[in-house]
């Protein structure tokens, strides 16, 4: 029988190939993102491709602690969860001309790439499959080169993946996250893609080319399957060897 499976994010880009790769596996998925007609049209696709309604949504701010408590109730009244993947996330623009605009960045970063994660993930625990629960982090290669706010929020989310593992652990819950590197076919990085932003990136790898959303929804596949028991606390890097900093 298939799982039940939340994706944050789970409308757009890597989220939306997670949601695609589990809902293929026969897995029930509950979307969740701020923009309703996003995740309609990615639940009408992906339900489309596979067949049935795998795939349902539930629109909230995971950043606001209200919509999240309430979109969490939402989604346990259909009964517990098997895998959490908490993608959502995304950046906040790069110059700040004040330290008012600067402060801002910085709260908008960890509002979109840690309170998503953490309070969806506290409203979502009680509902935890025990044994046998799975957390997933969608952390980045910046979480541990950089730069700035948004590579600072997703090491944040490093600290607190270890934390949950140690602390749920014993309940036969793993915790990890995945870090990508440069995927460009996503919202992410609409309107931001020059040669000047590619090529570094690209020559950054060890693979010499970018990632898709695929590869970094196999790995998160992966990391929720059950034979992945043994597997927390750890943040397994999906960037072409960009993380090793060496072209
Ligand atoms: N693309 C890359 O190169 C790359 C590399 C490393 C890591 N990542 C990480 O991968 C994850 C997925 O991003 P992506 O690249 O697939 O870009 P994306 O297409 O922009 O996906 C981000 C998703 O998160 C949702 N979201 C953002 N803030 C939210 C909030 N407050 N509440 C609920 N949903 C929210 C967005 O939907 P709404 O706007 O409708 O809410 C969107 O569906 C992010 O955590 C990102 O930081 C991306």
């Amino acid at each position: 029988m298939g799982r039940r499976v939340v994706v944050s994010g789970g409308g757009t880009g890597i989220g939306l190939a997670i949601t695609r790769r589990f809902a293929a596996a026969g897995d029930a998925v509950v979307i969740v993102g701020r923009r309703l007609e996003v995740l309609e049209r990615a639940a009408a696709a992906v339900n489309e491709e596979v067949g049935g309604e795998p795939v349902s949504v539930e629109p909230a701010d995971l950043a606001d602690p209200e919509a999240t408590s309430s979109v969490a109730e939402a989604i346990s009244a259909g009964g517990s969860v098997d895998v959490l993947v908490n993608n959502a996330g995304g950046i906040s623009s790069a110059d700040a001309r004040s330290l008012t605009e600067l402060a801002e960045h910085w709260l908008t970063d960890f509002r979109g790439n840690v309170l998503t994660a953490v309070l969806l993930t506290h409203a979502l625990t009680p509902h935890l499959s025990r044994p046998g629960g799975r957390i997933i982090a969608m952390s980045s290669v910046a979480g541990v080169r950089g730069p700035g706010s948004y590579g600072a929020a997703k090491s944040a989310l490093h600290a607190w993946v270890f934390g949950l593992a140690a602390s749920l652990g014993a309940e036969g819950i793993t915790v990890n996250a995945v870090a990508p590197g440069f995927i460009p076919d996503t919202e992410f990085w609409d309107g931001r893609l020059s040669p000047q932003i590619i090529e570094p990136r690209v020559e950054g790898t060890l693979v010499k080319r970018p990632g898709t959303p695929e590869e970094v929804a196999e790995a998160v596949a992966y990391l929720a399957s059950e034979k992945a028991g043994f597997t927390t606390g750890q943040i397994l890097q999906v960037n072409g060897g960009a993380v090793l900093g060496r072209g």
